[in-house]
């Protein structure tokens, strides 16, 4: 019975999507940590949630809010499909990738934008930091930075002898054998053990890379540099030796032995990123309002502007599109 349960849960396991709720819930958690304390309140005030989850209980709305006919067009904000030819080349190039409809790289743009402008309705501007909690969660997962097989959705794999795509086990079966099931608590205790790395542990040497040169000013570059950070383990740690050698073995315990600090890793990057980000906005918009307020381009209040010029459609966009951004294909 207990096993016929776990086979149960993990057969709806793929409805999560993205980093699934627990690694969004971590990210979260992780960024609630490093906020400045002025940055948790005015985040707090847009949220209406002054709890200790304020963050961690949002993180996956933008993955719900997808699956309604209201939220449909932003399911291409959860990724950019870099046309690269892993494992062999590994590369993100906005340009090439984005998309018209945008992408992952657009969408914070659009969002950090969005979140600081001050005059948007309270609901939009609620609806902004959301995104971007889970956006700046996405974009470190290596497989949402990558076209090849539909970010790898595509790739049938076997994983404690469960078969799925290559896709949902880098977003939820994984992390969820290192962290357990996707629970607020559990999520908690993840990131708090990533906390310790970061402070004294593994990450201490690095974490200041991690956000090293990150601006408001031009979140496209500082966007697209973390896609490419995170798209480069595509080529050296998702798939080494291609696709066809994940499909040999159950991925249990060899592979996700390889994977597991890369998955922590990308999640510990992500909240730390996430703190310092928000933090920004704070410090560039939000605290500046006292002041009158800056003018901005109405139609950068869109965000249009910051997609790149549009180009035909790729074979590899055409997949995307073909497969559905909200059916089957959870990415
Ligand atoms: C910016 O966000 C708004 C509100 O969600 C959305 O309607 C618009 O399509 C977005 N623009 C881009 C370029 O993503
Ligand atoms: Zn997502």
């Amino acid at each position: 019975m207990a096993t016929k349960l776990f086979i149960l849960s993990l057969a709806t396991l793929p409805s999560a999507q993205a980093w699934g709720v627990l690694g969004h819930a971590t990210v979260a958690y992780i960024a609630q940590n490093y906020v400045s304390p002025a940055t948790a309140t005015w985040a707090q005030g847009v949220l209406g949630d002054t709890s200790t989850s304020y963050l961690a209980s949002i993180a996956s709305w933008a993955d719900t809010y997808r699956a309604t006919t209201a939220g449909k067009f932003s399911a291409p904000f959860h990724f950019i499909d870099a046309e690269d030819s892993p494992p062999t080349s590994c590369n993100v190039d906005y340009a090439r990738d984005c998309g018209s409809t945008g992408c992952s790289i657009s969408a914070i743009a659009n969002y950090t934008q969005r979140v600081g402008d001050g005059r948007l309705s309270a609901a939009n501007t609620a609806e902004a930091l959301k995104f971007l909690v889970h956006f700046l969660g996405d974009i470190t997962q290596p497989l949402h930075d990558e076209a090849y097989e539909v970010g790898g959705n595509d790739i049938s794999v076997t994983f404690q002898g469960y078969t799925d795509n290559l896709h949902a086990d880098w977003d939820t079966y994984m992390p969820e054998v290192k962290a357990g099931t996707s629970s607020l608590a559990n999520a908690q205790i993840w990131a708090n053990a990533l906390i310790a790395e970061i402070d004294s542990g593994t990450y201490k040497s690095q974490a200041a890379s991690w956000i090293a040169g990150d601006t408001v000013d031009d979140v496209v570059t500082t966007a697209t540099k973390w896609a490419s950070d995170a798209n480069a383990y595509v080529c050296t740690v998702v798939m080494p030796d291609g696709a066809a050698a994940l499909q040999t073995a159950d991925l249990y315990p060899t592979y996700y032995d390889s994977a597991i600090p890369t998955i922590e890793m990308q999640i510990a990057k992500g909240g730390y990123r996430l703190a310092n980000w928000l933090d920004m906005i704070y410090t560039a918009s939000v605290a500046k309002r006292s002041l009158p307020i800056r003018e901005t381009l109405e139609s950068r209040r869109d965000g249009y502007d910051f997609l790149p010029a549009p180009r035909p459609m790729s074979p590899a966009k055409l997949a995307r599109e073909a497969a559905g951004y909200d059916c089957g294909h959870k990415h």
